[in-house]
C-alpha cells in the first residue's frame, strides 16, 4: 500500500515524539512492503516563528494532499499570559481541526496489566473505555470577545442538531463493536446546549435499542472516572468536556504519555498525542513517546491495516512489561525518548 502522510511535529516535545513514530512505521513499511511518503510541515509557535502565522498555507496544501496527518504538539510559555501576543500556536490547531472538519476525535483508555493504575486508588475491574469528544464546536469555536473597556469577556457555547448527530452515531457505532454502553457527559442541569446534546442523543438512541445508554453531568463524571472507572465503556461528551476528562482519563492508565487519539472528520484524519508540548522537557530525550507511536498505530487501524496496527500495539505492551519505558513510568528507569523508540522498532522487526 502507497500513502502519503503530512508530518506536523510542532513544538516542544512534539520533533522528539514524531520522531520515534516515525520509525516505528520504518520498521512496518518494511516488514510488510508498504510505501509511506511524507510531507513535513509548520505548525504552532515553530510556525509562528516561521511566517508569523501558526497554521501557514503551506501546511494547509500539504495536509489537503495527503492521505492522513500525524501531529506532534503545540504550544510555547512564551505566549501564554502575554497580552501583546496577537496570535497563539494553539490556534494552529484549532484552525486545522475546522478547515478538516475533524468533528470526531476519539481517546481510547487503557489500563495495562504490568502497569499500576492511578497510583493509590483501587480498581476492581477492567478498565477499557473509549472517549468520542466533539472537536470542532461548541465553546471552543463560539463567538468570543472582549467589551470596549476589556472588562467583560465572552466565549458563547453553540451546538446545532447536526453536530450532535453526526459524533453521536459515530459513538453509537464504537458502542455496538464494543461492550454497548454509552454514557453521554454535559451538564443539563444548567447549560441549554446539554439539553440539546441530550434530546438529541435520546432520539437517536431509539436507532440503537442494543445500546444501554445513560447521563451523566460532568461534575459527577469526574468523580466516577476515579471511583468507578470501570462503568464506562464509551463516553460522548462535547468539545471542552471531553477536553478536560481526557486529561483526567489518562491518570487512570498511569501516565498521559501513553494516550493516543484519531480525529475523523469530512476530509483527511489526523493522529495526534493526547499530551501537550512540555515544554520544560524539549530536547532532553525524557519524553514518553509511546502516545505517539500508538496514534500511528490508530492512523494505520484507519487505514484498514489492522495486523500492522496490531504488531505496533504488542510492542508497545511489551516495552510496558518488560519496562523498557521513560521515567514519567518506572522513576527509575534509564532509558529516554530515542531508546524506547529504538526497542519498540527492534520489537517490530525481530518478531
Ligand atoms: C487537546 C489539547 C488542545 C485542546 C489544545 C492544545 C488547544 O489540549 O488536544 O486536548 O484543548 O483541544
Ligand atoms: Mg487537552
Amino acid at each position: 500500500m502507497e500513502k502519503n502522510i503530512a508530518v506536523l511535529a510542532g513544538d516542544g516535545i512534539g520533533p522528539e515524539v514524531i520522531k520515534q513514530a516515525r520509525k516505528v512505521l520504518n520498521a512496518i513499511e518494511k516488514k510488510f512492503g508498504h510505501t509511506f511518503k511524507y510531507l513535513e510541515g509548520f505548525v504552532g509557535a515553530s510556525a509562528i516563528d516561521e511566517t508569523g502565522d501558526p497554521l501557514p498555507t503551506a501546511t494547509l496544501d500539504i495536509c489537503s494532499k495527503s492521505d492522513a496527518i500525524i501531529f506532534g504538539t503545540i504550544g510555547n510559555p512564551k505566549y501564554d499570559d502575554n497580552p501583546k501576543a496577537k496570535v497563539r500556536p494553539e490556534e494552529g490547531l484549532l484552525r486545522l481541526r475546522k478547515i478538516m472538519g475533524l468533528y470526531c476525535n476519539i481517546r481510547p483508555i487503557k489500563v495495562y496489566p504490568s502497569m499500576p493504575p492511578l497510583r493509590k486508588i483501587q480498581t476492581y475491574g477492567n478498565i477499557d473505555f473509549v472517549i468520542y469528544r466533539e472537536l470542532t464546536s461548541g465553546i471552543y469555536f463560539g463567538k468570543k470577545g472582549r467589551s470596549i473597556d476589556g472588562h467583560v469577556a465572552y466565549d458563547h457555547c453553540v451546538y446545532s442538531v447536526r453536530e450532535i448527530e453526526r459524533i453521536g452515531r459515530a459513538a453509537f457505532e464504537a458502542g455496538l463493536k464494543r461492550r454497548k454502553k454509552l454514557t453521554l457527559i454535559d451538564k443539563a442541569n444548567v447549560l441549554e446546549t446539554s439539553r440539546l446534546w441530550r434530546e438529541t442523543i435520546k432520539k437517536m438512541s431509539k436507532n440503537y435499542r442494543q445500546i444501554q445508554l445513560d447521563f451523566l453531568f460532568i461534575d459527577n463524571a469526574a468523580m466516577q472516572l476515579i471511583i468507578n472507572p470501570e462503568r464506562f465503556d464509551v463516553i460522548l461528551t462535547e468539545n471542552m468536556f471531553g477536553d478536560i476528562l481526557s486529561d483526567e482519563a489518562s491518570l487512570i492508565g498511569g501516565s498521559i504519555g501513553l494516550l493516543p487519539s484519531a480525529s475523523i472528520g469530512e476530509k483527511v484524519s489526523l493522529f495526534e498525542p493526547i499530551h501537550g508540548s512540555y515544554p520544560q522537557a524539549a530536547g532532553k530525550n525524557i519524553a514518553n513517546p509511546i502516545a505517539s507511536i500508538l496514534s500511528v498505530a490508530m492512523m494505520l487501524d484507519h487505514f484498514g491495516l489492522f495486523k500492522e496496527g496490531k504488531e505496533i500495539y504488542k510492542s508497545v505492551k511489551y516495552s510496558i512489561d518488560k519496562k523498557m519505558v521513560t521515567k514519567d513510568i518506572e522513576a527509575s528507569s534509564p532509558l529516554g525518548t530515542e531508546e524506547v523508540g529504538d526497542f519498540i522498532t527492534e520489537c517490530i522487526l525481530q518478531n
